[in-house]
């Protein structure tokens, strides 16, 4: 028996009713973010790596570790080595190739047939009495490698030449030819037989890329902003999102190896504003407001300045001075991070270094003026605006973008991977990606966190939605009576769970109990009389409805 599959580690089957919850959560982000003028962007889910390398940051656990990561082959470029062959094959000479009589104008079926075998180009040498043909035609397939399916299509191409009632090649002799590139490897058990090989020279394989999953968004979004000139208008750039990312983490509850976030990012050049405190502030008002509309308490919203790319580095170089006499009493990740990237020993999660880590030197000290009354203006904002937060000076974000603003939402009911969402401003990402100068906010959200965060809240699984009512014919005969009901009340905007004829009736009844909130009986009586029996499951009370009155009926609440 073969092995039964199952979803692979760290990703998961999201199903009703878990998913009504899924899709009610998007509805209200998209429903805040278009008060918030808002428009939505996507993004393909890989990138090529080194956006990420570039973007993220090399010394980052996302890139370093956790990214899903292949190289796209090297892909074999057929239309250039066509290209290539004919220009260096064409002649006057009729015993040499003469393409532009390649006779296959006029019937484009036999061309198809022969495109489908591989079988590129039909050429013919000799001379064309009237309509018919005399002398040699070839028949040439390009390929990447001399195989032996490549040599079975070109001998098929020719039975099928000779077979075929709309070729004219039926009554001339065919000769094969299968053209390699000169690098391309070729199989030593292949036996051509009366195939003509020939070896062409020539650079005929687009290099092979790095490709990556995205395991976020951000950068993403910033290549697409370089990509199509979006900062070109002057206008602010505000662009949300909802998809999926990838990250090899160890897998627990909230964290998975395929999750979904829900993201924005503002960003323009900096004539837009982009820059202004007011957007951070607008953002985190914005964030307040759609985690309470969703339903969300007891959010603790957590902020910190990491200051200009200039700060950074200074701040980097006061760290690396105060690593230098504890650093070897820290972990391994922490003795490399000191070196490379002594900013990376603040994201640490292991307890030993805690203590350490506790000692260094924070971040604001080493703000200069221009970023410090930035991060005041934020917080002015937010008091203005009574969005509470708590200040956190180690709150570095494990994203090398970052600048100035970072913040991070946290929710008591997550367990451990209790960031619900995290986010910041990101001015030198654009160039860091070759773009221009765009400076730039924004966070995402872990979807399934919120859902998680959701279920602890209400104490409960998603309840299953029920449809408004189900439909119960009686008896197979009248299947397609009871198909027509159903479409009737579907149009009319009812939920309609339909039964099947040949259940018992007191099949139905259990189906349907667990299915809606009432059931309709339709038998041939109900049928000729246009009175349905209908049974409300809440109050247990039966009632006789006309069909006319039948949807408006349903639509009121079956209330206990
Ligand atoms: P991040 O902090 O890496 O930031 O991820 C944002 C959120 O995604 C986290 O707070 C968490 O809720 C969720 N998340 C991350 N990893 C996982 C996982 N393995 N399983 C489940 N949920 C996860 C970013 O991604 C930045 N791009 C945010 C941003 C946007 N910064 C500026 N603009």
């Amino acid at each position: 028996m073969s092995q039964t599959l199952k979803a692979v580690r760290g990703t998961r089957d999201l199903l009703p009713p878990e998913t009504a919850l899924w899709n009610r959560i998007e509805a209200t982000a998209r429903d805040v973010f278009a008060r918030y003028n808002f428009g939505e962007i996507r993004t393909p889910v890989f990138e090529d790596t080194a956006l990420f390398a570039r973007g993220v940051g090399e010394e980052t656990d996302i890139v370093s570790k956790e990214m899903y990561t292949w190289s796209d082959g090297e892909r074999f470029d057929e239309k250039k080595m066509i290209a290539e062959w004919i220009a260096r094959n064409k002649s006057n000479d009729p015993g040499r190739v003469q393409p532009d009589r390649i006779n296959v104008q006029g019937n484009p079926p036999f061309l198809a047939k022969l495109n489908a075998l591989g079988v590129q180009l039909q050429v013919y040498r000799g001379i064309q009495q009237g309509p018919h043909l005399a002398g040699v035609a070839e028949l040439v397939s390009f390929r990447p490698v001399l195989s032996t399916d490549a040599v079975s299509a070109l001998v098929k191409a020719r039975e099928l030449a000779k077979s075929d009632q709309l070729s004219q090649l039926q009554q001339i002799p065919i000769k094969l030819r299968l053209v390699v590139p000169t690098s391309a490897p070729l199989n030593p058990w292949v036996v051509p037989g009366d195939v003509n090989v020939e070896q062409f020279e020539g650079q005929f394989f687009a290099s092979s890329q790095s490709l990556t999953l995205r395991p976020e968004n951000t950068a993403g979004v910033v290549r697409a902003y370089i990509e199509h000139g979006l900062g070109e208008s002057g206008q602010l750039q505000k662009l949300f999102y909802i998809g999926p990312q990838f990250r090899r983490e160890r897998p627990q509850k909230g964290r998975y190896r395929q999750f979904s976030q829900i993201g924005a990012e503002v960003l323009g050049p900096p004539s837009s504003g982009s820059e202004s405190p007011l957007r951070d502030a607008e953002i985190l008002e914005m964030l307040a407001t759609l985690l309470d509309e969703l339903g969300i308490t007891g959010w603790t919203l957590e902020l910190n300045s990491v200051g200009s790319l200039a700060d950074r580095a200074r701040y980097n170089e006061v760290l690396r001075t105060a690593l230098d006499s504890v650093v070897l009493g820290m972990c391994q990740d922490c003795q490399r991070r000191a070196v490379t990237n002594p900013l990376r020993v603040l994201d640490c999660k292991v307890p030993a270094d805690q203590p350490i880590i506790e000692t260094l030197p924070v971040i604001a000290d080493s703000l200069d003026e221009a970023s410090r009354a930035h991060f005041a203006q934020v917080t002015a904002a937010l008091d203005a605006a009574q969005v509470p937060y708590t200040l956190n000076h180690r709150l570095v974000r494990g994203l090398d973008y970052y600048t100035r603003t970072t913040f991070e939402f946290t929710h008591g009911g997550l367990g451990a991977q209790n960031a619900l969402l995290g986010g910041g401003r990101y001015d030198g990402l654009s160039e860091a990606i070759g773009g221009p100068k765009a400076p730039g906010i924004g966070f995402a959200m872990g979807e399934d966190r919120l859902v998680l965060s959701l279920l602890a809240a209400q104490d409960q699984k998603a309840a299953p939605l029920k449809a408004d009512a189900f439909i119960a014919p009686l008896g197979e005969t009248l299947n397609p009576a009871a198909l027509v009901l159903a479409r009737e009340l579907r149009h009319k905007g009812l939920w309609i769970e339909l039964g099947e004829g040949s259940f018992r009736l007191k099949k139905s009844f259990e189906a349907a109990e667990k299915t809606a909130g009432r059931i309709v009986i339709l038998g041939e009586d109900e049928l000729q009389s246009g009175i349905l029996t209908v049974k409300t499951f809440a109050t247990g009370i039966q009632t006789k409805v006309p069909r006319a009155e039948l949807a408006a009926f349903l639509a009121e609440p079956a209330k206990g």
